[in-house]
């Protein structure tokens, strides 16, 4: 059994101080077992989580993201964050989370330009693919990846994203024929993940699934014994 990776999604979630318990109360069990996870985290906990991360030489096992990023490379874009200003301190980012669709707007074009950016700052993006037609669009409008570029890919239907507390997640067995489709398209050298309302009850109908190479985790991520809970699970496969 691979691996699987995990990967949380705090979303507008989080002060510096809840951040840094999070990060104290995960960081040595993940360590400790030398188990690697990325966060994704909002734009200011950035650089203090990367300072706490890197006092505690969890490096390498405790990995931040963006959630979002500017579409210009720098400039007059008020209330934009480039790429190019997380460079070095972090190396992943999410994009084109269907929230940003819902709530900004944000198109797929957008998400396009966004992923090149991504790319030229040595970033690996982690794409969020709602539907087929989100896989088309993205699929053939993606730039040519390079031999030492990565890419990592999510399907979320955003019909099971939890809300107000609720785990709605979709049918395991749709979601792997969906992500085995995803690795048709782009080939199966990209991990796919599968996310909406995973939590320590389910991750293993997900996981146990060999296509299915991980989880992003949203709700159940923001509490750190919850989400420890969730990792033992996922890890105890291995
Ligand atoms: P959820 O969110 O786990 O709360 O459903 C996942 C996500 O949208 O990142």
């Amino acid at each position: 059994m691979k691996k699987p990776l995990l990967v949380a999604n705090w979303k507008e979630n989080k002060d510096l101080k809840e951040a840094k318990d999070w990060v104290l109360a995960v960081g040595p069990q993940i360590a400790k077992r030398n188990l690697k996870i990325i966060v994704c985290v909002p734009f200011p906990l950035i650089f203090p989580l990367f300072e706490l991360i890197g006092q505690k030489k969890w490096q390498e096992n405790l990995y931040l993201a963006a959630q979002d990023i500017s579409r210009f490379e720098g400039g007059a874009y008020t209330g934009e964050v480039a790429a190019k200003m997380l460079s070095g301190v972090c190396q992943f980012c999410l994009v084109g989370h269907s929230e940003r669709k819902k709530y900004f707007g944000e198109s797929q074009e957008e998400v396009i330009a966004k992923i090149k950016i991504l790319l030229t700052q040595n970033f690996t993006p982690i794409l969020c693919l709602a539907n087929f037609e989100q896989l088309d669009f993205y699929h053939k409008n993606f730039p040519s990846l390079g031999e030492n570029k990565d890419l990592i890919l999510v399907y979320e239907p955003p019909e099971a994203i939890s809300g107000g507390g609720a785990y709605h997640p979709e049918d395991p067995k749709t979601s792997e024929s969906k992500i085995q489709a995803i690795k048709e398209k782009f080939g199966t050298r990209f991990l796919v993940l599968y996310g909406g309302s995973v939590n320590p009850e389910n991750i293993l109908d997900f996981l146990a699934r060999p296509s299915i190479d991980g989880a992003l985790i949203g709700q159940a991520s923001l509490e750190p014994q919850t989400f420890l809970e969730l990792v033992d699970k996922a890890f105890s496969l291995i």
